[in-house]
């Protein structure tokens, strides 16, 4: 459930009209919901209520840093994959001691700035990572807190490019080296084994990949505290799903219900989640507004002042998602693909959509919210899109379109 809802045929965010949105801030832009955000969040840790937890948001899918904020402020962790996501985890006023490092190619100097902050855990993904760990903490005169992602062989049944945990995927480390490497970490002085990870793939609609996943974690779990390793968290990534178009997705009630099944046996061990998209997809939008229609023998064209630049899914990964008139007018609707100004054929948000437009109006694309800002980039030296943030009826610019000048504001003429 979200908060952007129709009245009286004009689309709302929360209390805020769309179209004042778009006239206040020029589109393309960015409308995330404070309220759905928050609505997210609490049906994770209301799941999990029962047993100790972490919900470790995934800061990939959406890091501006007031949703950050928003997060933090209700005790949220973070998944980050970078130096620079935990510097914004930090900047947003996240608790590094509730972060963990998720991502196979940690550089040193990522790896220091983690331990200068006091992280959660490094999620290992390889043994060359962790020697490197456990030298960099040596060196600092530090412990390093780390977990190890083990890939499950589990097919998640999703796209094969947000598909991790099967074999010939580059993440994490196999079941059978995974125990020794931890027989290993564990007599390191430098680290300290806090935890199994895993992440099998992004937009799952089922559970059953997740509790697969889980019984294999398990075993190990059982595995190391036979050799004396006991553990005090499990991680089992991210990756539920959300509706994009009518799939559905288990509730995370469901979803923790059925892990916490298999896991009363260990009232002790701290289950950390790292969402995404299910936090965030559904409580953003994007405004676009349309610039010409355009027909040819074939096809009608809805050509948008959005482009694959703002939002790069539908060309990714032929990723669907609603998009709708922020006014409902009862005129004839036609059958459109909805393009963008970029020159590339797979420049669409959209196709074989059936709308009832005029030039002028405004388009909303729902589930905006995860992997919509953040994969966006300047391609055709496009600026890219504001975000704005509503919360009740007021809404934040939470941040400013980039001007064009800021686009070449690193760059160089040489003589
Ligand atoms: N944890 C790890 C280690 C991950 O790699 C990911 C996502 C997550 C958590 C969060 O997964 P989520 O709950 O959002 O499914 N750009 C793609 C999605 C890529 C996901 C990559 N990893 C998309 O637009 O669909």
């Amino acid at each position: 459930m979200d908060h952007f809802n129709y009245s009286q045929n004009r689309l709302f965010a929360e209390n805020v009209s769309c179209t004042d949105i778009a006239e206040q801030y020029g589109t393309p832009c960015f409308v995330y919901s404070r309220a759905t955000i928050e609505r997210h969040f609490l049906a994770f840790t209301d799941a999990m209520k029962s047993h100790p937890h972490l919900i470790c948001y995934a800061v990939k899918a959406n890091s501006n840093i007031a949703v950050l904020n928003v997060l933090a402020k209700m005790g949220s962790g973070f998944d980050i994959v970078s130096g620079g996501e935990l510097s914004r985890v930090v900047k947003a006023g996240g608790d590094p001691s509730k972060v963990v490092f998720s991502g196979v190619g940690k550089t040193v100097e990522e790896i220091k700035l983690g331990l200068d902050l006091g992280i959660k855990c490094f999620n290992v993904e390889s043994e060359a990572e962790l020697h490197r760990i456990a030298d960099v903490a040596a060196a600092e005169g530090k412990v390093a807190p780390i977990s190890i992602r083990v890939n499950p062989n589990v097919d998640a049944g999703t796209h094969p490019y947000i598909s991790t945990g099967l074999k010939e995927n580059k993440f994490g480390i196999e079941l059978e080296q995974a125990l020794p490497l931890f027989e290993w970490a564990h007599c390191q002085p430098s680290l300290s084994v806090q935890g199994v990870d895993c992440h099998i793939g992004s937009q799952l609609t089922e559970i059953s990949p997740f509790l697969d996943a889980l019984d294999a974690l398990i075993a190990l779990i059982d595995r190391l505290a036979d050799k004396g390793i006991e553990l005090s968290h499990l991680d089992l990534g991210g990756g539920l799903g959300v509706p994009y178009n009518g799939e559905a997705p288990p509730h995370p009630s469901e979803y923790a219900a059925a892990l916490m099944k298999k896991l009363e046996r260990f009232p002790q061990l701290t289950i950390i989640f790292e969402p995404g998209r299910a936090i965030m997809a559904n409580a953003g939008i994007m405004l676009t507004k349309v610039e010409y229609l355009k027909q040819n023998a074939e096809k009608n064209f809805c050509i948008v002042d959005a482009a694959m630049n703002d939002l790069i899914r539908p060309a990714l990964y032929s990723a669907w998602q609603r998009i709708e008139p922020v006014v409902k007018t009862s005129a004839e609707s036609k059958v459109y693909d909805v393009v963008g100004p970029i020159c590339e054929t797979g420049d669409f948000i959209g196709k074989e959509r059936e709308l009832n437009v005029a030039a002028g109006d405004l388009l909303a694309v729902r589930s905006a919210g995860a992997y919509g800002f953040t994969m966006s980039s300047n391609y055709n030296s496009r600026p890219r899109a504001a975000e704005i943030m509503v919360d009740g009826d007021k809404t934040h610019l939470i941040r400013q379109r980039e001007t064009v000048e800021s686009l070449w504001s690193g760059e160089q003429v040489i003589d």
